[in-house]
């Protein structure tokens, strides 16, 4: 082997290294906060009933068709009051796309997200997102908080990234096959090229 083929393989070796850095923060901030937080878990491992409790919210038709066009229309408990404000407040700029709505349309979502956002006592996802958000400065994604970070920090990039089937964790429904139903069990995932998630 010549030095230039050493040189490169090492730089391919500090480069993964970084990329492997990065990832694992998200896991270990989030693995302290499960620390903290152990025992609020027991008994409540698979699913999170209250996590569909937003279908039943008579905002929820509206809301599904003004924001169920694009893309999933999200489970507001994954994102605390703070985020969605912010969401609602820029429709917009909305990562990109022009999202905006009349002024009443706007105000009856709004409420609609305030109801149902997470907030404490209301479910495990709910509870989670909350404690990982507050204090901080909102995220305007689910896929942004340290919540949704550490029950996914666990899926490899070639199966969300770099998959035709999914491109983005913010495409939940591409794995998620009960999404729609507001339901995030992960024995409902199914990866698209890769199947069922068996952990
Ligand atoms: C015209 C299409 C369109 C409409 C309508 C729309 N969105 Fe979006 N939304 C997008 C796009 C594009 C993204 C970025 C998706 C990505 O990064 O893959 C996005 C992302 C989001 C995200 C962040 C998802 C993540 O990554 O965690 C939230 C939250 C969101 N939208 C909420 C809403 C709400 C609330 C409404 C209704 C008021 C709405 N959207 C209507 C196009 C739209
Ligand atoms: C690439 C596939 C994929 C996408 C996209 C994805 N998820 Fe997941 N999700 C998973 C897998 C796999 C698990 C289980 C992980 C584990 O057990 O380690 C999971 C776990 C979860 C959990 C915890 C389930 C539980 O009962 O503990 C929630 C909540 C969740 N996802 C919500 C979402 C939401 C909301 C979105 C979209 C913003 C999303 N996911 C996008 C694959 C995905």
């Amino acid at each position: 082997m010549n030095i230039r083929s050493i040189s490169l393989l090492v730089t391919i070796a500090i480069g993964v290294t970084a990329l492997g850095l990065v990832a694992s923060e998200y896991g270990e901030r989030y693995e302290v906060y499960e620390r903290e937080h152990e025992g609020e878990r027991e008994g409540r491992e698979h699913g999170d009933e209250s996590s569909s409790a937003y279908l039943s919210d008579a905002g929820h038709a509206l809301y599904k068709t003004e924001c169920g066009s694009c893309h999933l229309a999200y489970p507001p408990i994954m994102l605390p009051v703070p985020s969605w404000k912010g969401v609602m407040g820029a429709l917009g700029d909305h990562f990109g796309d022009n999202a905006e709505l009349d002024t009443q349309t706007a105000r009856k979502i709004a409420d609609f997200l305030a109801r149902n956002a997470a907030g404490a006592g209301q479910g495990r996802y709910a509870e989670g997102t909350w404690r990982s958000t507050r204090g901080r400065t909102p995220p305007l994604r689910l896929t942004e908080t340290d919540y949704f970070r550490g029950q996914h920090h666990e899926i490899p990039v070639r199966m969300v990234m770099d998959n035709p089937g999914v491109g983005s964790f913010s495409r939940c429904d591409a794995c998620h096959r009960g999404a729609e139903r507001g339901d995030f069990d992960e024995h409902g995932v199914r990866i698209p090229g890769y199947g069922d998630w068996d952990d």
